[in-house]
């Protein structure tokens, strides 16, 4: 049984008087979700291990849900570990290993976090389940609140493309569209959470924020008990760099791993506030202006609930970061769909493209354990890959036309190797 003790303030250690109470009232930051494990011992380890249940619901006790009778699962967790043998060869990494997030049910990482979270909400008898997201988490939101019979509500800015959120409508969600920008829908979200009830799945819900902590577990499961030397995570509001550092810190803490490993921020030179706190040796995350990039899953210039605290997670960590530029994600994204098979979207490749230029400038050794997290599919975002109309031009269907085009595709593809 997952204990859940409070939730209470990183900063000041103030305890909320209640489980829907979110922020600290005095430092105004995201509270904490403290679950009770100190009574672990390692046969519970080796309970744990030996679970049949491949999810992330194998780890129940290091959970903020009071019962596994609340738990909503899509069979989210335990994704692929695969050793990546010709990308590390490629890259100079004789131990690479993906973690493939992009057979999650929703096909991203955000699953993770909202398996938790919306188990939370229904627990905590909320009704529906709103975010404010164009992308991944709407999706991912929609998908749980459905699974869970809630109702869902997506707020997005007027603007985007319908593509987007087609996903979250096909689970039943209602999609608002508001007139402004990002941050005139942002304030009328925060209004309508306050006003509605509505269970707020933003990183500034604690619950969710925990749900990240099943990378720990499962790769400390899957690489059984060995902690890799570094974990290079594609970085938007520093969720997961938070999350995964405080599930490690867990497991050290129960005398289980022998040490945290070293956590990388990896995120685009277009949107890269986390890099450059860090950089700099900033003790917070100063915002940038966003601009547009491949990698728009990622694309977060205000990381302004969790960014400190994903930072403190690379301080802590002794980690690194890397601001990868336009080219070096696509490379990485074409070097991954054709050296191992996985086709991610840019956001979601670009935690190969912080292990090769990490590798290049020395940061990385050769022999060291890597993982990088694959966060997103590929088919999020189709447009990230283009084919000429040379390519779809129909041909005659005979054999000497075939092999002309054969011919060309072999020297178009020669051509665009990365
Ligand atoms: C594809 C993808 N990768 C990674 C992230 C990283 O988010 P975080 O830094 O909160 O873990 C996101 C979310 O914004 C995402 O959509």
């Amino acid at each position: 049984m997952g204990i859940v003790s409070s939730l209470s303030c990183p900063k000041c250690g103030w305890k909320a008087p209640s489980s829907r109470v979110f922020q600290c009232t005095t430092c105004a930051v995201v509270l904490e979700a403290c679950v009770e494990i100190k009574h672990l011992t390692r046969s519970h380890l080796l309970d744990i291990r030996k679970r049949p249940d491949a999810t992330i619901w194998r780890w129940f006790e290091f959970f903020p849900i009071a019962g596994r009778s609340a738990i909503v699962s899509l069979g989210e967790g335990y994704t692929p570990l695969l050793r990546a043998g010709r990308l590390g060869e490629e890259i100079g990494l004789s131990r690479l290993y993906l973690k493939n997030d992009t057979v999650l049910p929703t096909g991203s990482l955000k699953d993770r976090s909202n398996a938790v979270g919306i188990s939370r909400g229904r627990e905590l008898g909320f009704k529906t389940a709103a975010v404010i997201s164009t992308g991944n988490a709407a999706a991912s939101v929609a998908a749980y609140a459905a699974a869970a019979g809630l109702q869902s509500v997506v707020i997005v800015p007027a603007g985007i493309s319908p593509a987007k959120v087609i996903q979250a409508r096909a689970y039943g969600a209602k999609v608002v569209v508001i007139k402004g920008n990002f941050e005139e829908a942002a304030r009328l979200y925060k209004t309508a959470v306050q006003e509605y009830g509505w269970y707020d799945c933003l990183s500034t819900n604690p619950y969710r924020n925990e749900g990240k902590k099943s990378y720990a577990f499962e790769l400390f499961d899957q690489l059984d008990e060995h902690v890799p030397h570094w974990i290079i995570h594609p970085t938007a509001g520093g969720t997961g760099l938070y999350a995964m550092w405080k599930g490690y810190s867990e497991l050290v803490s129960l005398g289980w791993a022998h040490r945290l490993p070293r956590l990388v921020a990896a995120q685009s030179e277009a949107a890269a506030p986390i890099v450059s706190a860090f950089e700099k040796g900033l003790a917070h995350v100063e915002p940038v202006t966003a601009r547009a990039t491949v990698a728009e899953s990622i694309q977060v210039g205000n990381p302004s609930s969790m960014g400190w605290r994903g930072l403190e997670a690379l301080r802590s960590s002794k980690g690194a970061a890397a601001a990868l530029s336009e080219r070096e994600i696509l490379e990485a994204q074409s070097l991954l769909a054709c050296l191992t098979g996985i086709f991610a979207e840019p956001a979601g490749s670009i935690s190969v493209a912080a292990a090769r230029r990490l590798r290049t400038q020395g940061t990385i050794a050769q022999g060291d354990l890597v993982v990088c997290n694959i966060t997103g599919h590929g088919l999020k975002q189709p447009s990230a890959i283009t084919i000429s109309d040379e390519e779809l031009r129909p041909i005659a269907p005979d054999l000497s036309a075939l092999q002309g085009r054969l011919q060309k595709a072999e020297s178009s593809a020669r051509g665009g190797k990365v």
